[in-house]
């Protein structure tokens, strides 16, 4: 089964073409325009992804070596994400689908970082065993997933305020650090004392996160010795960034291993953005190898947005039967 996918929900125009799960393309389109902001601006991402979309899969479908024609469904990121973004996708997805008759099968964007794992190179790639335990962490989202089967999921446990990539981007503007400033923090924490400094780690129940606390101690650190020392920053950057990794570490592994712990699952995941940063894999390495757990841990293609991870969830989406009605509308937060 060939499937198209279709990610447009940030700022990264990407599509895929899968075969069962194989890949054989996935051209993806970042936009530049955001960085003189410091952030996306979801206006300018509108307009990125309409001029994208059109040459992005052209592209696609050309380097998958199939005509549009053998295409058997489209499947396009539903949400959550930027609404204008989203309705591009969208909107093109249902053009196309109409054109060339096939259907239509809307995918959430955070199962599509789930099932990032089952992306495969050829038939040999391994891919997890059910139910596998995914950490998912990326700009907009912190979640540890009990994954049952590709169409079923439970959140065990979610962030009840910042994503751990926001706290990175976050304290890496304040550190005077470009957007996003997460691989900024990695590059500079290997150079740094993970033990300099202390920021504060959440104390909540259950298998929940919470960044908000870390990036006001951040700020508070940061505040209390420029008065000190203008210079402060420049001069430390490189212990603050691993002092910083260090802490979002620890407290994503301490609720990740509970989790583990208590489910007594013995195959891990990790996904989203975040999973990019080397402190966090090597953390993740060396905590399952002590276990005997086995651990997917994605190529940094597959860890941010990309539609191969939206192709591969609407193909098992697809398999089960699932497709979606012309007319259902994208959903910026709402999970499908
Ligand atoms: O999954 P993603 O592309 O976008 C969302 O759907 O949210 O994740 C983007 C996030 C940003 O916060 C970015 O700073 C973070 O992933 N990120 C990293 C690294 N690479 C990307 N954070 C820490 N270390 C990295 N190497």
């Amino acid at each position: 089964m060939i499937i198209l996918g279709i990610e447009s929900s940030c700022d990264d125009t990407s599509a895929a073409i899968v075969k069962d799960c194989i890949l054989l393309s996935n051209v993806i389109a970042s936009q530049k325009v955001h960085e003189a902001y410091g952030g996306v601006v979801p206006e300018l991402a509108s307009r990125a992804h309409q001029q994208n979309i059109v040459p992005v899969v052209s592209e696609a479908i050309r380097q998958a070596g199939i005509d549009k024609s053998e295409i058997d469904a489209i499947a396009f990121t539903r949400g959550p994400g930027l609404p204008g973004s989203l309705h591009v996708g969208t909107s093109f997805s249902k053009g196309l689908a109409l054109a060339l008759n096939i259907p239509l099968v809307d995918v959430n964007h955070l199962h599509g970082h789930v099932l990032a794992h089952f992306i495969k190179e050829d038939e040999n790639t391994p891919v997890p065993d059910f139910p596998f335990l995914c950490l998912l962490i990326s700009g907009g989202n912190s979640q540890i997933i009990k994954v049952n089967s590709p169409n079923d999921m439970e959140i065990m446990g979610q962030t009840i305020d910042d994503a751990a990539g926001e706290a990175f981007d976050k304290c890496a503007k304040v550190m005077g650090l470009p957007y996003p400033g997460g691989p900024f923090i990695d590059k500079l924490a290997q150079e740094g004392n993970p033990n300099r400094f202390k920021f504060a780690k959440p104390h909540i129940e259950g298998y929940n996160y919470s960044f908000s606390g870390l990036k006001t101690s951040f700020l508070y650190t940061l505040r209390d010795e420029f008065k000190l020392n203008p210079n402060f920053i420049e001069e430390n950057k490189a212990d603050l960034a691993a002092s910083l990794q260090k802490t979002i570490i620890d407290t994503l592994m301490d609720k990740f291993g509970k989790a583990i712990k208590a489910t007594g699952i013995k195959t891990i995941a990790i996904g989203g953005g975040v999973s990019a940063n080397s402190g966090v894999r090597a953390a993740v390495k060396q905590y399952c190898d002590r276990r005997g757990i086995r651990a997917f841990i994605p190529k940094r293609t597959f860890t941010t947005d990309n539609a191969a991870m939206i192709a591969v969830a609407g193909y098992f989406k697809f398999l089960n039967g699932e497709t979606c009605d012309i007319t259902a509308p994208p959903f910026a937060r709402v999970v499908i």
